[in-house]
């Protein structure tokens, strides 16, 4: 069993400092390991480290601290050398998501580790099953999915590969309760895991009635925040049925699950989309119109929000456990 103590001396790799490996990085140190972060690239170790520090900033401002951002920054080493990494008990990999490039730096990682050191992927869709086979010891490879800001959100995806052993994902699931995780464990490894899977089979309804003229894309923007937005905060979807009433889901199923789409093609809204370049808020260009400014104002309440939902999300959670960051 792990105990809090512990945590201050199982050291954590993270290769690939872009937007998600640096709140991981924050995440870790938060939670008191030290930790290694490896840049696979040069321009990482230029950004990295003040993109660190902003979110340690953020984290504090939030009441996240338990010390000083300094007493922090003392356990982090930045470095492009992999030999850093010899130590660590488990290395997360979060690089650009392609396949040959995540095995490059397997190879890195494997080169200057030991054959027990757990390694794993923060891959969004790239089956485990496919990734573990990149590495001489399968066993000890498994997929950790973050959410981005990893220091500011309860969300954590651990999946195990087809030759993932249960000991060691098992491990890291114990883990991730002292990084202020609700994790969950996928013990089959599924294309687009859970999280993923269930948001697609709403991005596919969805698109199916607008096609068809049902609604619009602010009224379904509607129903979705207000509706399911008003309670899965609080509460699963299983709970909701219990607490609504199981003979009535069950009737509803009957008549509705006949009338869902099924499609399996991308939907053309999505096409025209694409092919027109529309990039969302990157180019002001999407399934909504923006200015400039309106894409940075809600990059800045999406924060604040953020912020708000952490609390309260912390606050309603029943397995909380409180992390102590020991000297
Ligand atoms: N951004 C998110 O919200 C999010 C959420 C969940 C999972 N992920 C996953 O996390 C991983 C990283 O995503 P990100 O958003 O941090 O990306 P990012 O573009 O911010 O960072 C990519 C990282 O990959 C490195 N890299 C790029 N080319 C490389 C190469 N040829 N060789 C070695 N390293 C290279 C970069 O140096 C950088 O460290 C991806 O697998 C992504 O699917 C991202």
């Amino acid at each position: 069993m792990i105990k809090n103590q512990d945590i201050l001396n199982i050291e954590i790799g993270v290769v690939g400092l872009g937007l998600m490996g640096s709140s991981i990085v924050v995440a870790l140190l938060i939670s008191g390991h030290p930790v290694k972060g490896i840049a696979p690239k040069k321009n990482d170790m230029k950004d990295a480290l003040p993109r660190i520090i902003d979110q340690l900033k953020h984290a504090e401002a939030c009441g996240l601290l338990e010390r000083p951002i300094e007493a922090y920054l003392e356990r982090l080493t930045l470095s492009e050398d992999y030999h850093h990494l010899k130590d660590c008990q488990l290395v997360q990999e979060c690089v650009t998501e392609v396949e040959e490039i995540k095995g490059e730096v397997y190879q890195k990682i494997v080169a200057a580790t030991g054959m027990n050191t757990i390694i794993s992927s923060n891959t969004s869709a790239i089956p485990i099953s496919i990734l573990q086979k990149l590495v001489p010891n399968p066993s000890r490879f498994m997929g950790v999915h973050w959410a981005e800001p990893a220091y500011m959100t309860r969300f954590l995806e651990i999946t195990k590969g087809e030759q993932t052993a249960e000991d060691g994902a098992r491990w890291v699931l114990e883990l991730a309760h002292f990084w202020d995780k609700e994790p969950t464990f996928l013990r089959k490894d599924i294309r687009g895991f859970v999280t993923n899977r269930l948001m697609y089979a709403v991005y596919r309804e969805i698109f199916h009635l607008i096609e068809n003229g049902e609604t619009t894309v602010e009224d379904a923007d509607k129903s979705f925040r207000y509706d399911a937005g008003s309670w899965m905060t609080f509460m699963g979807v299983f709970q909701r049925m219990d607490q609504l009433g199981l003979e009535d889901f069950a009737e509803a199923f009957g008549r509705i699950f006949p009338t869902l789409c099924n499609s399996d093609k991308v939907p053309l809204l999505m096409q025209r989309m694409v092919e027109a370049k529309a990039r969302g808020i990157q180019n002001q260009r999407g399934l909504y119109s923006y200015t400039a400014g309106e894409a940075q104002e809600w990059e800045r309440s999406f924060a604040a929000f953020n912020e708000d939902i952490y609390h309260l999300a912390s606050a309603y959670s029943p397995t909380r456990k409180k992390k102590q960051f020991h000297e």
